[in-house]
């Protein structure tokens, strides 16, 4: 668990998520996809309900491939992020990466402090070597951020996502550990 106070001088809190955080993550999750078209679902076809949210938090609470992170503000979860483990033998050491953070709390280091929880757990957990992720190729801000910490772009896939009926394409981005890490 973390507390820090951000460049707005708010103070936050940031932990693992425990599934009594799942309703709030839920009403997250529904703001934030209505205010940004950067991730996979919208509002009509939101794919997670407050039960889904309980049992995969419950699923993943000693898991060493598979972790959810959330920051609260003022009582308000304001960002969420996820590792996402494999379970086959020959895929465990893969994990896809994902996060969010709500729009009035953008710039402010939050996507930053996720990014390098997640990170550290995955390195401490020993068993991640490799996170891929997606990133749609005009979200400028996250693929900035994904650089920043290591992130190297590996391909382009065309028309992979419509948003509106509007084609988009996607950049695989993968960070490898090394040895040493
Ligand atoms: C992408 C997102 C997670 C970034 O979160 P954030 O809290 O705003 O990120 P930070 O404040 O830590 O900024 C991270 C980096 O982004 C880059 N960045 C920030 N503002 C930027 C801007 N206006 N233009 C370009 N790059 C910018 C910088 O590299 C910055 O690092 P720095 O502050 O050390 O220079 C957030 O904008 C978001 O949730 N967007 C909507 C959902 C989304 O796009 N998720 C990713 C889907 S793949």
């Amino acid at each position: 668990m973390e507390t820090k106070t951000i460049r707005n001088k708010k103070t936050i809190l940031l932990r693992k998520a425990v599934p009594e955080d799942a309703k709030m993550i839920v009403d997250y999750l529904k703001k934030v996809c209505v205010e940004t078209d950067n991730l996979s679902f919208g509002l009509q076809d939101m794919p997670i309900t407050v039960e889904s949210e309980i049992e995969y938090l419950t699923a993943i609470q000693t898991s060493t491939t598979s972790v959810h992170f959330v920051v609260f503000c003022d009582d308000e979860v304001i960002a969420t992020s996820i590792i996402s483990g494999k379970s086959r033998p020959r895929m465990a050491h893969v994990a896809s990466l994902g996060i969010s953070v709500l729009r009035d709390y953008w710039h402010l280091g939050i996507g930053s402090l996720l990014m390098k929880a997640m990170i550290d757990w995955a390195k401490a957990g020993d068993v991640i070597r490799k996170i891929n992720l997606s990133v749609r190729s005009d979200n400028q801000v996250a693929v900035a951020l994904y650089r920043k910490f290591g992130f190297r772009y590996v391909g382009t896939l065309h028309d992979e996502m419509r948003v509106d009926g509007q084609s988009v394409d996607l950049d695989e981005m993968e960070l490898l550990f090394d040895d040493h890490d």
